[in-house]
């Protein structure tokens, strides 16, 4: 008998498989498929201040091994996750879920940040400083530690819950940024959101995205973040949530071995909506595979 528990700010998770956010919606599409209850929680998508109908389409691109995608922060805003997509959440996941917060101001993630705040559902907030795809919000927060140190310092103090900030990789020094977080008093670091890319159409002659680039994931993108996690966690003292191209059980465990506490699966759900469902399921054989008795121990072990 293996140990898949994880504590994440105190708070124990059955398994550190947890959906990413923007990839499970607010997670009741993949209740049709199987019980979303096995998951150790799930990201739910980006919420802003006002509700976003997104970008133009088309808004993904497909890659060997990934994709990329500007879908542009649509969601439905934090008045309506909290009246309606919580109470809905609430009738098919019995477990607490991380609310994932953007925004175009210092102002705007506080709004957010206060109110889902006061939701018992919620356990981590995440703070959401890295969407590549919207003008003046997102990516331009989480490239500056100046802009990072003071989202988070604004945020942590208007909340209780543990805050995490959600970090871009489209930066020179990832560390220098992951500090600033921690400076501002972030509990923990989730990364990485996704690289910026761009594809052209040789027939159109055009960008295949209507906004010409988008976040590039999926498993082409794994070393990369897994070289992040590894910087980070070996810098900060927080937990880190590690994810980019994970898709299997061996690359969970990776992932912890470069020193992430727990880890977020995204583009694979796309792919498979079972993924997070086989990765669980799997997880326990890989462990006995490798001789691991206890996913805490692999923490930051490489
Ligand atoms: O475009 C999007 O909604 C992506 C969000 C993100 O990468 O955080």
């Amino acid at each position: 008998m293996v140990n898949t528990k994880v504590t994440l700010s105190g708070w124990e998770l059955d398994n550190p498989v947890i959906p990413a956010s923007g990839t499970f919606n607010f997670g009741k599409e993949f209740a049709d498929f199987y019980d979303i209850n096995m998951l150790g929680t799930f990201s739910f998508k980006g919420t802003t201040r006002e509700p976003r109908f997104g970008n133009p389409t088309p808004r993904i691109a497909e890659t060997p091994m990934g994709m990329i995608n500007s879908v542009g922060l649509q969601n439905p805003g934090i008045h309506a996750v909290i009246e309606h997509e919580l109470p809905e959440l609430k009738k098919i996941f019995n477990k607490k879920v991380i609310a994932n917060i953007s925004g175009y101001s210092v102002e705007e993630y506080v709004y957010c940040c206060q109110l889902i705040d006061k939701e018992d559902q919620v356990g981590i907030i995440e703070v959401n400083v890295s969407c590549p795809n919207v003008h003046g919000g997102g990516m331009a927060f989480g490239t500056d530690p100046k802009n990072v140190y003071e989202v988070t310092k604004a945020v942590k103090a208007v909340t209780t819950k543990p805050v995490y900030v959600k970090l871009s990789p489209n930066v020179t020094d990832i560390v220098e940024i992951a500090k600033a977080a921690e400076a501002g008093g972030a509990d923990g670091i989730s990364l990485i959101n996704t690289l910026l890319g761009m594809r052209i159409d040789l027939k159109t002659k055009k960008p295949v995205i209507a906004n010409k680039m988008g976040g590039f994931s999926g498993p082409a993108i794994f070393p990369v973040a897994l070289r992040m996690v590894y910087q980070v966690a070996h810098a900060v003292n927080i937990p880190v949530i590690g994810m980019g191209g994970v898709s299997s059980a061996e690359d969970v465990i990776e992932m912890m071995m470069a020193g992430a506490t727990a880890v977020q699966v995204g583009a694979a759900n796309l792919v498979n909506p079972y993924a997070c469902k086989e990765i669980i399921e799997n997880l326990p054989k890989v462990m006995e595979k490798y001789g691991i008795k206890d996913l805490n121990d692999i923490i930051g072990i490489a």
